[in-house]
C-alpha cells in the first residue's frame, strides 16, 4: 500500500477547503496543502483574523487548530501537485453554458485542466482523487490524459470518492459522515490505492462507514444520492399544492409519511423550492447521461424533479401576486433570506434569486436582508437574474438592508425565502407596527408561528397549508 505523507486538494472552495481541513485536524501526522487559482480565495483561508472565503459553523475552529501546523494554503498548484503523494481534485463541475450538452451536461473544463497541470508537472507517482462530483466514467478520462501527458516513470492510480457534505453542517457531516464512498479498479493497484485513502479516513471515521465499490458505481452513487434526496423535496412541494387546494397541511402530512420506517422523516420539509450548487446541477447531469445512453424515459423521470421545482418557485411568487390584489407594481416586498439554505452565506440556485427576478417582472420595491450573504453577491445574481434591467435600474428598484426589522419597514409583504433561526426571533409586533396595512407574510419555509402573527393581525399564507389567511 502505497504510503501518505503527503496531500495536496486542487480547489479551496466550499467542498475541499472544509474536506481537507478536517483531514489535516484528524491526520496531524500528513501535511496538507490546499491550493487553489483564485488569489483572493487563498488569502481569505490565509488571513490573520480568519476572516474566511466561505461562512460555514465549526469551520473556523477546525482551521485555527491545523492551520501553519499540517494544513497549507497556497496559490502556488504545481508545487503542492509535485510534493503530495496523493492529490483530491476537487474543483468546480458547473452545468455547461454552451456548446453540446449546453444547460445539462457538466462542464468539465476545470477538472481536465486539472488532471493536465497533474500530469505535466509530477515527477513521481501518485494516487490521483475524484472529489468533484463528475459524470460516471470519468476516472477514465482522467487516466487517458495521465498516461498519455507524464513521464514513464510517475503511475497515478485514480480513485473516486465523492463528497457528500451538506453546506451549513458541513463540519459536522465531515466529522461523523453517514458513510465515506470510495471507488477503485479491482486491480491490485486500485485496491491498494482505495487501501491507502481507507487508512487516512480511518483516523477518525468507523471502518464500517467506509465504503468501497468500483469505480463507476462510487461517481454514480452521487450523482443518485443528489437525484433521489432532490426528488424527495420535489415529491413534497408537489403534494403541497395539493395541501394548499384542499385545506390538508403537508407538516402533517409529512409526518404521517415520514412515520413509515420505510420513508423516514428526512427531507420531507415543503419549501419554496430547492436550491445550491449541486442538486439542479447534478440532476441535469445525470438527464444528460441517461439521454447520451439512449435511454429518453429515465432522463424524462429525472427532468421532472427539476420542472417540479421550478413551478414551486414560480407557484410561490405568482401566490404573493394573487393574494396582493393581483398587483404588486410599485408595492414595497419584504424578502428575508437570499442563501439558498439557513447557515450559509451560499446563494447558488438560491430560490430567493427566482423570487426577486419574478417581483421585478411586476415592477414591485424589494427589500432584501440576509445575515450572511455579501452584498456584492446578491448583486451579481440579480444582474445575472435579471439580464435586460440595467444595474442603475435595479439599484432603485431593490435595496439590501442590514436588519430584517429594517427591511420590513414600510413593506406591503414580508416573504421568508430562507430558514433563518432569526426570522422566527424577531420582534413581529414592531415589524406588524411599521408595515402598511393590510400586512402580508408568505412563509415560504415553514418556519414561522402562523396563529401568532395572525393574532398580531397579519395576513399569513404558508406553503403546504390550506388555511384562509
Ligand atoms: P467551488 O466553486 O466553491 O470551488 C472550486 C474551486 O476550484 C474554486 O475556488 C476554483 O478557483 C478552483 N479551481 C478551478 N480550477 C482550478 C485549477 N485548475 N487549479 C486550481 N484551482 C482550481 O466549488 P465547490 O462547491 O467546492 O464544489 C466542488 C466540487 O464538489 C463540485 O464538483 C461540486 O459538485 C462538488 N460538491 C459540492 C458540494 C457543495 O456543497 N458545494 C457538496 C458535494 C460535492
Ligand atoms: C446537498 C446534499 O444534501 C449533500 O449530500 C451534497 O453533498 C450536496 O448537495 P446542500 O445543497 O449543501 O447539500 O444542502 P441540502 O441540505 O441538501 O439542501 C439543498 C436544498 O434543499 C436547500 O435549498 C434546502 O433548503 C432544500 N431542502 C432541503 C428543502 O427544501 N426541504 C428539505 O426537506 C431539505
Amino acid at each position: 500500500m502505497p504510503a501518505v505523507n503527503k496531500i495536496c486538494c486542487i480547489g479551496a472552495g466550499y467542498v475541499g477547503g472544509p474536506t481537507c481541513a478536517v483531514i489535516a485536524l484528524k491526520c496531524p501526522h500528513i501535511q496538507v496543502t490546499i491550493v487553489d487559482i483564485n488569489q483572493t480565495r487563498i488569502d481569505a483561508w490565509n488571513s490573520e483574523d480568519y476572516k474566511l472565503p466561505i461562512y460555514e459553523p465549526g469551520l473556523e475552529g477546525v482551521v485555527r487548530e491545523a492551520r501553519g501546523r499540517n494544513l497549507f494554503f497556497s496559490t502556488d498548484v504545481d508545487k503542492g501537485i509535485q510534493e503530495a503523494d496523493l492529490i483530491f481534485v476537487s474543483v468546480n463541475t458547473p452545468t455547461k453554458k454552451s456548446g453540446v450538452g449546453a444547460g445539462f451536461a457538466a462542464d468539465l473544463n476545470y477538472v481536465e485542466l486539472a488532471t493536465r497541470r497533474i500530469a505535466a508537472v509530477s515527477h513521481s507517482s501518485k494516487i490521483v482523487v475524484e472529489k468533484s462530483t463528475v459524470p460516471c466514467r470519468t476516472a477514465e478520462s482522467m487516466r487517458t490524459i495521465l498516461e498519455a501527458n507524464s513521464p514513464a516513470e510517475c503511475r497515478f492510480d485514480i480513485l473516486s470518492n465523492p463528497e457528500f457534505l451538506a453546506e451549513g453542517t458541513a463540519i459536522n457531516d465531515l466529522f461523523a459522515p453517514d458513510r465515506v464512498l470510495v471507488g477503485s479498479l479491482e486491480t491490485p493497484e486500485g485496491k491498494a490505492a482505495c487501501d491507502a485513502l481507507t487508512e487516512i479516513y480511518a483516523n477518525w471515521v468507523p471502518r464500517e462507514r467506509i465504503l468501497t465499490v468500483g469505480l463507476w458505481s462510487s461517481e454514480l452513487s452521487k450523482l443518485a444520492a443528489n437525484a433521489m434526496l432532490a426528488q424527495r423535496i420535489s415529491s413534497i412541494n408537489a403534494l403541497s399544492a395539493i395541501c394548499e387546494a384542499t385545506g390538508a397541511c403537508i407538516d402533517e402530512v409529512a409526518y404521517a409519511v415520514g412515520k413509515d420506517s420505510r420513508v423516514g422523516p428526512s427531507f420531507l420539509r415543503a419549501s419554496v423550492g430547492f436550491g445550491g450548487s449541486c442538486f439542479q446541477k447534478d440532476i441535469l447531469n445525470l438527464v444528460y447521461l441517461s439521454e447520451c445512453l439512449h435511454l429518453p424515459e429515465v432522463a424524462n423521470y429525472w427532468r421532472q424533479v427539476v420542472l417540479m421545482n421550478e413551478y414551486q418557485k414560480t407557484r410561490f411568487s405568482k401566490k404573493v401576486v394573487d393574494t396582493l390584489f393581483n398587483t404588486i407594481t410599485g408595492k414595497n416586498i419584504a424578502v428575508l433570506g437570499f442563501a439558498f439554505k439557513a447557515d450559509t452565506g451560499d446563494t447558488r440556485e438560491s430560490a430567493a434569486i427566482s423570487l426577486v427576478r419574478d417581483f421585478q417582472a411586476e415592477n414591485a420595491n424589494v427589500n432584501i436582508y440576509d445575515p450572511q450573504v455579501v452584498h456584492e453577491q446578491i448583486w451579481s445574481d440579480l444582474s445575472e437574474a435579471c439580464p435586460t434591467i440595467p444595474l442603475t435600474t435595479l439599484q432603485k428598484r431593490v435595496k439590501i438592508f442590514s436588519s430584517a426589522l429594517e427591511a420590513c419597514k414600510n413593506a406591503e409583504a414580508v416573504v421568508i425565502a430562507t430558514e433563518w433561526r432569526e426570522f422566527r426571533d424577531i420582534d413581529w409586533n414592531v415589524v406588524y407596527l411599521n408595515m402598511k396595512k393590510p400586512a402580508f407574510v408568505f412563509d415560504g419555509r415553514i418556519l414561522l408561528d402562523a396563529d401568532k402573527l395572525r393574532n398580531i393581525g397579519f395576513k399569513v399564507t404558508v406553503i403546504g397549508r390550506g388555511e384562509k389567511l
